[in-house]
């Protein structure tokens, strides 16, 4: 079974043994509840670094007060299973005062500039990008891997991470991993569970809706705002209630000009209570 870490010197003591032998660190920060997405990660690790160290812990910095933290699903010993079926060698599963030892109020806070973090998913989540910033800023630090892993799923994420990592100076290389996707195109969440079954029969249709606006895209047209009002119509009246639909340019998610090329779409809906995210890369 693979070795679990909660405590801060043990993780260092650890680290500090591979770099001593010149190992390679990989590190796959998680919020536990793993699916496939997750560990495609931590597959990325092994082939990359020498060792794979993954991390568990539900941050609550990184949610809005009505969001779901209670209630974010924690299943600690079928994770271990998983990561130990993939190779994984360290599970870090520190508590809540582990990482924030002098309360989360008194956290110094890693602030990534608002162009990244307050529109699209930041402007629905108020503070949301500052408490994933400052969590993978420690988690960073404590691991101090040569490698981190983030899915392209959470695309903003992971262009806020990347900014913060060149911004500090950090000497880690950011590694990003395609959308893990259910046989039906769904994009694996740990949130897809939280639906009934009639909402997961309409889930999917996010990613038709990303694959609609392509097709438009690719077929010339740069109506940007069009696509974006008429596909999120299209989501409500599918039973969604949408929060964005948004084609941006890929490099720093702003409103792209008739002449960029690389784009992404971004959908963000909620199904009852659930919200869902999705994405799609485009290089016209
Ligand atoms: O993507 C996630 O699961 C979380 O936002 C992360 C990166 C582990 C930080 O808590």
């Amino acid at each position: 079974m693979i070795k679990t870490i909660e405590a801060i010197n043990e993780l260092r003591e650890t680290v500090q043994a591979w770099h001593n032998q010149g190992l390679k660190v990989g590190f796959v920060p998680t919020m536990g509840n793993l699916h496939a997405g997750h560990l495609q990660l931590v597959d990325k690790a092994k082939q990359i670094a020498d060792k794979v160290i993954v991390s568990i812990f539900v941050n609550p910095l990184q949610f809005g007060v009505n969001e779901d933290f209670g209630r974010y699903p924690r299943t600690f010993d079928a994770d271990c299973e998983k990561l130990t079926q993939h190779g994984a060698d360290v599970v870090f599963f520190p508590s809540v005062d582990t990482m924030y030892p002098n309360g989360m109020a008194k956290q110094t806070i890693v602030e990534v500039p608002e162009e990244l973090t307050n529109l699209l998913c930041g402007a629905s989540r108020p503070g949301h990008f500052a408490g994933v910033a400052t969590v993978v800023t420690k988690l960073l630090n404590l691991v101090q891997p040569d490698y981190a892993i983030f899915g392209e799923k959470d695309y903003q994420q992971l262009l806020v991470i990347k900014r913060l990592v060149a911004d500090l100076c950090l000497p880690i290389e950011i590694v990003a991993a395609p959308i893990c996707r259910e046989p039906d195109q769904l994009a694996m969440s740990s949130r897809n569970q939280y639906l009934t079954p009639e909402q997961r029969q309409i889930a999917p249709q996010l990613f038709v809706c990303l694959q609609w606006i392509a097709q438009q895209l690719q077929e010339g047209s740069r109506d940007f705002e069009r696509w974006s009002v008429e596909a999120q119509r299209q989501l409500n009246a599918l039973g969604f209630k949408s929060d964005y639909v948004e084609i941006r340019r890929a490099a720093d998610l702003q409103v792209p000009t008739e002449n960029d090329k690389e784009l992404v779409i971004l959908v963000a809906a909620f199904l009852g209570q659930t919200r869902l995210i999705d994405n799609m890369q485009l290089s016209l």
